[in-house]
């Protein structure tokens, strides 16, 4: 009989996924059977710590619903999703961000430019855009996806009040490949908090729940790798505590007041002036599932 010790135990359960096929696989499994052991060594683990530990996945578990994740919470305020998205980030592409909860497949196909506002209640604004490669030529034809919130706070698919689709599309980059979207200036959010990541883990640590006002972007084009990102307001109050890690230095962009009447009288303002934000998109060469 196999004499089982705290000297091998670690060693004795990675082995017994050496049987994986497929080596990625096996590494990835093998590394964080490891990790976990090498955890519970550091903290000396008690009985009653491990139960709590895994009642809390199960209340994560429980609340998880097709429509609602609390596992991805979960990633991405440990901090996870983000370190995922660095790792991934290359050198002079525009750098991944969060996906969030509120991406749902089949947005509407707009024609570029497009005119989001309706009858959304918010500041007016302009995202001005372009994507590029990584040598800053243009990607003419790129698909970009795009939602955000709505004056309230809450995405479309939250709130019934909401027309179907409110403030999301999907639009092809021009010749140049520029885009433009008039839509209401976002505004700040809190991530959920009914679940247990809130309740047991984020607010303990006095952690706020706030999310900085953000776009939320999907950009791809052929031959390049799909960015995933988010476009932040630089003079969000939240810019430096958001809740999921999220912000980075080149996702930050800026309202500026230019003089535009033709726009201007588009949108419906008062004066010639309108409030841009210009935003370059590098993709970094690649497939999509680079
Ligand atoms: C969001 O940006 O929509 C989001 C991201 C992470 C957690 C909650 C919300
Ligand atoms: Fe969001």
């Amino acid at each position: 009989m196999r004499k089982l010790t705290l000297d091998n135990i670690t060693s004795v359960a990675v082995d017994s996924f050496g049987g994986i096929p497929e080596p990625r696989r096996r590494e990835l499994v093998q590394a964080l059977v490891r990790h976990l052991h090498e955890c519970a060594r550091e903290v000396g683990l008690t009985h009653a710590e491990w139960r709590a530990a895994l009642g809390f996945l199960h209340r994560v578990g429980d609340i998880s619903t097709p429509e609602r994740s609390e596992f991805s919470l979960l990633s991405d305020v440990t901090g996870l999703s983000s370190l995922v998205d660095l790792l991934a980030s290359e050198p002079g592409a525009t750098p991944g961000s969060n996906l969030g909860p509120f991406h749902v497949a089949g947005s509407p196909w707009r024609d570029n430019p497009v005119d989001l506002t309706g009858a959304n209640e918010g500041l007016r604004v302009l995202l001005r855009a372009r994507v590029l490669d990584a040598a800053g030529g243009p990607l003419a034809g790129a698909e970009v996806d795009f939602w955000q919130n709505a004056g309230n706070g809450l995405y479309w698919q939250q709130d019934p009040a909401q027309p179907t689709d409110n403030l999301r599309c999907r639009l092809r980059t021009g010749a140049d490949g520029g885009f433009e979207i008039a839509t209401i200036r976002p505004v700040p959010y809190e991530i959920p908090t009914d679940g247990p990541v809130f309740l047991d883990l984020v607010q303990p640590a006095g952690r706020g729940s706030w999310r900085p006002a953000h776009y939320h972007l999907i950009v791809s084009a052929p031959g390049h790798r799909t960015l995933v990102t988010e476009i932040f307001d630089a003079e969000d109050p939240y810019l430096e505590r958001d809740a999921v890690f999220g912000v980075r230095e080149a996702l930050v962009g800026r309202y500026t007041e230019e003089h535009d009447p033709a726009a201007a009288r588009r949108l419906g303002l008062p004066g010639p002036a309108v409030s841009v934000m210009r935003m370059d998109f590098r993709l970094a060469p690649g497939g999509p599932g680079a």
